[in-house]
């Protein structure tokens, strides 16, 4: 079940954008089985009120990396946004930004980590890593992140290749064919001192990005040597086992982002609500857990958090918001802040910790 205003963007969405990128936005991996189960999951739940508690002044905010943030929710990193409006991210970290709530950028952002620095004044700004298959330019862009003063690292590490996702297939297309989400290659060093020729035009740029994008290779090891060598927060994005997650805790990792990718990537891969709770007691209290896929109202976010997640991330219904441009961004994450605030006061909690576990049920 979605907010009535994510429901509204994605009719704007469909209406408004070309079938190509709709698809890609909305479109999953394979049968889409996991794009079905990953918006089911939170109706396995329900919710218990207590009542005759003060609920007049209620403090959604949370901590997440020693920073505060406005509610526990972080824009997940979307690639290529000027395919939905041309403002792309500057529109959605702005929005963000005004709201108090982080934003993750992709590598396939469609503007530079400089570029979307400058938005994030008041609010987190964090870099997520495709660690390309060529380390030089992995590390390239990781010292520009730190350059830039972005709050952390997120590496998505569920993406060794891109999952099949049969509706781009079909439509034959790539959102890097628009020339969207070249400009942290294009603005790179390293990639230009080694990949750019003068003869090259924007096709065979493409393709050289495309070459170098995902990596087969990557290890445990490979990412324990960068958390080794830089001075940020590494949050590990895709994890989905609990044994996976105490491993990122145990090589340093500052939190893991329980994900399936919003059900693009393995197909029938399991839906993240359903393993958070073996997660949380496979890593302890103490450390970072986050959560997305499928969260669309308030009350998901509750579960989430009282499932043992700190905090979720939302991807498409703030990437349906932007093809209204910042205001479009804004009003999804209002409105979503909004049913969460009013849901709270109704379960008898006017902040997190006076939420208790007795408050919820799997049917
Ligand atoms: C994504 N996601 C994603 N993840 C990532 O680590 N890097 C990326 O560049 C992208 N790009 C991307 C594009 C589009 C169009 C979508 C829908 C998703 C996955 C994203 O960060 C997140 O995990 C999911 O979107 C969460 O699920 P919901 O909220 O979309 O259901």
């Amino acid at each position: 079940m979605t907010l009535k205003t994510t429901d509204k963007w994605e009719t704007i969405a469909k209406q408004q954008l070309s079938r190509n990128a709709f698809g890609y936005l909305s479109g999953g991996a394979g049968s889409e089985v996991s794009l079905k189960y990953n918006a089911e999951q939170f109706n396995r739940y329900r919710l218990i009120p207590r009542l005759l508690r003060d609920v007049s002044h209620v403090d959604t905010s949370v901590e997440l990396l020693h920073s505060t943030i406005q509610a526990p929710i972080l824009l997940a990193p979307i690639g290529f946004h000027t395919i939905v409006h041309e403002c792309g991210e500057r529109a959605s970290a702005s929005a963000a930004n005004t709201l108090g709530l982080p934003f993750i950028q992709s590598t396939v952002a469609s503007f530079s980590i400089e570029d979307i620095s400058e938005v994030m004044t008041e609010s987190d700004h964090y870099f997520q890593l495709y660690w390309p298959s060529d380390d030089d330019v992995a590390y390239s862009l990781v010292r520009r992140a730190e350059q830039a003063g972005v709050k952390g690292l997120v590496i998505t590490v569920d993406t060794p290749v891109l999952g099949r996702r049969e509706i781009d297939l079909s439509h034959d297309y790539f959102p890097m064919d628009e020339g969207a989400g070249m400009a942290n290659f294009m603005t790179d060093p390293v990639f230009k001192e080694k990949y750019v020729t003068s003869e090259d035009n924007q096709a065979t740029l493409k393709q050289k990005i495309q070459s170098i994008l995902f990596n087969q290779t990557l290890t445990f090891e490979k990412v324990e040597t960068l958390i080794s060598q830089t001075s940020l927060p590494v949050i590990i994005k895709g994890i989905l086992e609990p044994s996976d997650a105490k491993h990122c805790k145990d090589i340093g990792a500052a939190g893991v982002i329980v994900s399936n990718h919003g059900a693009r990537q393995l197909d029938s891969a399991i839906e993240p609500l359903e393993v958070i709770e073996e997660i949380r007691e496979k890593v302890g209290h103490d450390f970072p857990l986050l959560i997305d896929g499928g969260i669309r109202r308030g009350t998901d976010v509750i579960k989430a958090y009282m499932l043992g997640a700190d905090s979720v991330l939302i991807g498409r219904p703030y990437i349906y918001g932007l093809t209204g441009g910042e205001v479009g961004v804004r009003d999804v994450l209002e409105q979503l802040i909004d049913d969460l605030t009013v849901n709270l006061k109704l379960l008898g909690a006017a902040s997190w910790h006076e939420l208790s576990p007795a408050q919820i049920r799997r049917l």
